[in-house]
Parts: C-alpha cells; structure tokens; sequence
C-alpha cells in the first residue's frame, strides 16, 4: 500500500482540526508562501496556506460552507472505506500465498526440488583451509566449478588444493587473505576478477571464536571475531555483489551458526557477530527481492556444533536431540541448500522448533528451554583449535 494512501486522510485531518481556530483568527497577515511573522513569531508557510484557506473559508456564505464541509465529509469517507478495503485486499492477499507457500512446501518435502547445475560457475570459499570450508570445496570440485579458495592459513590452503586436484578440479585459484583487514579483501578481490573472472557464488565461511566469558575476552579477539565473522561479509559482498546483480545472476552463501538465533553464555562475542552475520544476509536478500534481482539467490545456514575442532571440548546435553553434527553431513546439507536454492538452513532438524517456540512463548519459558538445551553450560569445558592450527 503507498504512504501516500495513508498520509491523505490524516492531512484532512489536520485542517478538519485547525478549521474552527482559523476562522477565529484571521489569515490576512499571511501575505505570501513564505510565511511572515505575525506577532511576533515566524510562522511556516504551511501553516499560513491553512490560514488563508480559513479566513477564505471565513468569506464564503454559511450555506454554500455547509455543503462544502459535507463534500468535504462525503470524500473523507470514501477514502476512509477505501482504506479498509486496501487493508482487506491486501490481508486477503497475504491469506491466499500463505497457504499456497505453505502447500508448496508441503510438497517439496515429498517431491524435493531438482538441484541446480553449478558446472562453470567461479566459486568462492573464504576459510577453505579447514573444516566446512574445505569440504565445501571438495564438493564444488566434483561438480565442476572453478574454485577461487581463500584462507589465512597457507599449509592448510595448500592442503584443500591438492585435495580438490584429487577429486578432479581443474581450476582451483588459492589466495591468502585475511578476512579481518577490509583492504586486504578488496585487494585480493581484484586480484580475483582480474584473474579468474567475476564470482557466481560467494560463501563466506571463515570463522573463528574466543570461548571465553565476555569480560575476560581480549578486546583485540572480541573485534577480530566482529571481523572476520561479520564485517568481512559486508567487505565480500561490496567487491562481488555489483557483477551478480549486473548479470542478475548469483548465489550468496552466508555460513552463520545457531548461535546467530540465540545467545549463549560465554559466547557473546561470537553470537553478537553471527547475529549480525544473519541479520546483513537476511536483509541483502530482501534487497535483491526490493531490485527486482530474483537471479541473485541467498542461503543463510545456521548449524549447531559441528565437530570440526572449532569448538573442541564442547560438549551437548541431549545428544539425540541436538547431537554434535559431523562435517561431511552439514557440507552435504548446506551443498544440496545451495543447489536447491534454500533461503534458511538450520541443522539439526530440531532447531527449526525450537526456534518457532523461542520466539512465541514468555521470555521465561525461552530461558527455561535455553537451560533445557544445555547452553549454559555449552561452553564449560571449551578448548578450542590449538594454537598452531
Ligand atoms: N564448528 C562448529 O561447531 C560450527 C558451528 C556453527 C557454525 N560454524 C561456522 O562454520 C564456519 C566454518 O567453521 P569450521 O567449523 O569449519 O571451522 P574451522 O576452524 O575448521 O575453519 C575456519 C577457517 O577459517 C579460517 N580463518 C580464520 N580466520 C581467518 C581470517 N582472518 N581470514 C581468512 N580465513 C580465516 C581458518 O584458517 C579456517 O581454515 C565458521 O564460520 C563457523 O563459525 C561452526
């Protein structure tokens, strides 16, 4: 519905208000549309246009004022219905695709959709040293993509290289970069175009997290996660996203975490920057919707603890629940979320209920259910990476 639609009936309002305090005080000081001072005060020229309409309004015969105000009435009502219908037409609407959406969903859990040929496509995988970044790029390998691979780890960049060469890439390109220096990406971004060539499919993976309690986090760790976990996204989309939306074609993958859903003890740093990783994909995304730009898809993917070595030493409540996900199943799910172009992917399963009644039950049950799951202490026996790695 336009503003516009809405704005109308409230300046009508407005002068139904001001009338009766016009016609009592007379306009003939408002000489021009400037607005000119009358006792002493400036008045807007607005406010001065309403007057001059008053004192006119003064002039004119009682009953020709009459008709005009129940003209006046007449249009206000009009426009008022008219509202309402829009408000009708437009719930009427959303009613109608929200069943159709939800049937549609339905279906697609029996007759998934056929997944998208990436073959050709430049893929870029920031982290590809370790963990799911380099799965992910073994993936992409098979299927024929180019690989562009950036980590800040060499020995672990060079490894996912001859890896990828194993499984039959032909095009890999392996830069180092880190994620946490906006130059440097910008840098080594046009290093990429200029030669490999502009970037179809953009997954920011590198991750990396302090595990400790937020007042004993080193200030230089709490901005580095902030970087390298958020703010780099922004640096990425900035160099790469221009060519997708050109082309209207593209795939922007977000590698965010559960922990960009809630909050959990001892990790405040990282879920701020996760939240905020969701938070920036969620909106691009509208923003391509709002651009016309429906070739640029988006996936966010939120899991649970994977054991990759980034969260060694933590451990989970309920594992049948909320078990510790292994690598190749989540670089399985988020390369199908990918090709299926799947907006949201959260792993297990079982966080997409948890989720839904987080966010429509009291704030206490919420803590409770937090509690339940474990995330109190989530993070009490946390090791992490090694130092070396
Ligand atoms: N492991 C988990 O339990 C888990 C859970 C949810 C989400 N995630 C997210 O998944 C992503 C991958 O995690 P992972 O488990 O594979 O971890 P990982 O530690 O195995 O991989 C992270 C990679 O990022 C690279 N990296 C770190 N800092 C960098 C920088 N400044 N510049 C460039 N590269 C940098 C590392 O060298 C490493 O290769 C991360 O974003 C992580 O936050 C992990």
């Amino acid at each position: 519905m336009s503003s516009r639609a809405w704005t109308l009936p409230g300046i009508e309002h407005l002068k139904e208000l001001l009338t009766p305090f016009s016609s009592t005080s007379s306009g003939a000081h408002c000489k021009s549309r400037k607005g000119i001072k009358q006792h002493g005060s400036v008045q807007s020229p607005a406010l001065c246009d309403l007057k001059v309409r008053a004192s006119k309004k003064a002039t004119i015969p009682s009953s020709k004022r009459s008709s005009k105000r129940s003209s006046e009435r007449f249009f206000g009502g009009i426009r008022k219905n008219s509202l309402k219908m829009n408000f009708f037409l437009e719930m009427l609407k959303v009613f109608a695709l929200t069943t159709y959406y939800m049937l549609e969903s339905l279906v697609f859990l029996f007759v998934p959709k056929r997944k998208k040929n990436v073959s050709g496509e430049i893929v870029l995988i920031t982290g590809a040293g370790s963990g799911i970044g380099r799965l992910l790029s073994l993936k992409f390998a098979k299927l024929g993509a180019t690989l562009v691979l950036w980590d800040i780890n060499q020995d672990g960049l060079k490894e996912t290289r001859s890896l990828a060469e194993e499984n039959g890439a032909v095009r890999i390109h392996s830069y180092i970069c880190d994620c946490s220096k906006r130059q440097e990406i910008y840098r080594v971004a046009d290093q990429v175009k200029k030669e490999v060539g502009d970037v179809s499919i953009l997954v920011n993976n590198a991750g990396i997290v302090t595990g400790k309690s937020f007042i004993e986090s080193p200030d230089s760790l709490v901005e580095k996660t902030m970087e390298v976990n958020a703010m780099a996204h922004f640096w990425t989309y900035k160099a790469f996203l221009p060519a997708m939306i050109a082309s209207n074609h593209g795939h922007l993958v977000s590698i965010a975490s559960s922990a960009g859903l809630i909050g959990v003890n001892r990790l405040a740093d990282y879920c701020a920057s996760k939240f905020a990783a969701v938070g920036f994909a969620e909106s691009i995304s509208l923003e391509m919707r709002a651009l016309g730009k429906t070739g640029v898809k988006t996936t966010i993917v939120c899991p649970y603890f994977i054991n990759t070595g980034m969260f060694d030493g933590c451990s989970t409540k309920w594992p049948r629940l909320l078990p510790i996900l292994d690598p190749e199943y989540v670089a399985e799910k988020i390369m199908t979320a990918i090709r299926r172009d799947q907006e949201l992917l959260l792993l297990p399963r079982s966080l997409y209920f948890f989720f839904a009644f987080k966010n429509i039950l009291p704030v206490k049950v919420g803590v409770l259910l937090v509690d339940f799951v474990g995330a109190l202490h989530f993070m009490d026996y946390f090791k992490g990476r090694a130092k070396k790695d």
